[in-house]
């Protein structure tokens, strides 16, 4: 679809009615991945629409895996990784993180070359968290800044086990060291400083791939994920914004259905709830391992709150969204122990300090976190940054304000939700067009 590079937005308008989002972009990106480490036919239905998970499927069809469509569904010809064949291009992951770090742990396993490059956000990103315990593994790895940032160029190969303690909470680490696990000689095991989102282990269990989870420590060996059908629950990520939106907005009353409830993933609904939302999630099915349920969310007062410790990185793709709540709440909030936030599509740390300074809160940027004193009630010119989640993030605010007010930039929310502005003008009431 073609999105706007500037979008308007504004009136104070509340939010009612209900909406399923498009499906999760983890859970979208592993789905496509373990369809194509398995042997046989998998159907992705609800595949996530943004353009990271595109840049997954795309690169997948470049290593020679057979993907196709047949009606709504996503359907990959899995032929065992095995069947992955060296491509006779560079591996385009443009803005995803996700793409770059988690295939890296794929292709440290096969004796082919590749060459992993992005766009410049993503060349700006560290990627030598996830070089580091590949090259331990036995996999040649080399790249710009000796192999700290991309362009990377992997020679795989046969892989050893390892025991590898991440210095940082990160699940594409984790997904990366695990996917070379299962293609390498004896056990690998991760150690985690803390939790963090747990797709990986939850659908590689359920689709039978040698896999132990015991607290923090993960321990794989040799196998594969079988194939499968998977319908992917709705975005918790976008969900969120939808959530404070409504939160926000007064005379709002919204349901999002069939959203990700996976514990890991839904810290925001704790937050918002701690700070006085009114919303509620519960668990109505489950795929594959993975749990999902409506969310409901109508408008409330909201106070402030403390946002830091282990909760960070359950919450961490959500501070945009939560930092806006806190700009639209009674007192302080503070946002500690995020200092990932510097390393994210944009320094969110940065750009949100300056995003809602605009809306009249007070903002002070920390180096892991911010300080926010709500009171908020400014429209204005709000800037994306070429940042999916700041494009989202100011849009909900703006929406809540009674002032016309624009995002520029907006097409940068292509990575995720390239629907959101549509979707925020339905459940608004406002036709896009
Ligand atoms: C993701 C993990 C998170 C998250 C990112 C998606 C994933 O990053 O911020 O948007 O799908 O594994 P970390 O690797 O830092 O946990």
């Amino acid at each position: 679809m073609s999105i706007p590079d500037v979008l308007a937005v504004g009136g104070a308008r509340p939010l009612r009615g209900r909406l399923r989002l498009p499906g999760d972009k983890s859970i979208s990106h592993r789905a496509l991945i373990f369809a194509a480490l398995a042997s046989g036919t998998s159907r992705i239905t609800n595949l996530a629409t943004g353009a990271d998970v595109r840049a997954t499927a795309r690169v997948l069809a470049q290593l020679g895996v057979p993907l196709g469509s047949e009606g709504d569904a996503v359907v990959v010809q899995g032929t065992g990784v095995d069947g992955w064949r060296e491509p006779d291009g560079v591996l385009d992951c443009e803005n995803s993180g996700t793409t770059m770090r988690v295939l890296s742990g794929v292709l440290a396993g096969r004796s082919f070359l590749t060459v992993l490059t992005g766009d410049g956000s993503l060349r700006s990103r560290p990627m030598g968290r996830v070089v580091e315990p590949l090259r331990m593994m036995g996999a040649r790895v080399d790249g710009r800044d000796d192999a700290t940032h991309a362009p990377l160029v992997i020679r795989g190969g046969p892989l050893q086990g390892l025991r590898y303690e991440l210095p940082v909470a990160s699940a594409q680490v984790k997904t990366a060291v695990l996917l070379a696990g299962l293609q390498a000689d004896g056990e690998t095991e991760t150690v985690s400083p803390a939790p963090s989102r747990d797709h990986t282990e939850r659908m590689l269990g359920a689709l039978g791939a040698p896999i132990v989870v015991d607290g923090l420590s993960i321990r794989v060996t040799r196998g594969a994920p079988h194939a499968f059908d998977i319908d992917v629950p709705g975005d918790p990520s976008s969900a969120a914004f939808f959530a404070v939106a409504a939160a926000i907005t007064a005379g709002s009353d919204v349901v999002i259905e069939s959203v990700s409830c996976n514990p890991t993933r839904v810290g925001f609904v704790d937050v918002l709830r701690r700070m006085g939302a009114d919303i509620e999630l519960d668990p109505t099915g489950e795929v594959w391992g993975e749990p999902f349920g409506d969310l409901r969310v109508r408008s409330s007062e909201l106070r402030a709150t403390t946002i830091a410790g282990a909760e960070i990185p359950n919450v961490i793709d959500e501070i945009p969204a939560l930092a806006v709540a806190a700009a639209f709440a009674d007192g302080v909030t503070e946002i500690r122990d995020a200092a990932e936030l510097v390393v994210k599509e944009s320094n969110r740390i940065g750009t949100l300090r300056e995003e809602l300074a605009k809306l009249g809160a007070g903002v002070e940027a920390r180096p892991d976190g911010l300080v926010v004193r709500g009171g908020t009630s400014k429209g204005g010119v709000f800037a994306a940054h070429g940042d999916h989640r700041i494009a989202m993030a100011m849009a909900v605010a703006a929406n809540a304000v009674a002032a016309d007010s624009t995002v520029e930039g907006w097409s940068a929310v292509s990575s995720s939700y390239p629907e959101f502005g549509r979707d925020l003008a339905l459940l608004t009431g406002v036709s896009e067009a």
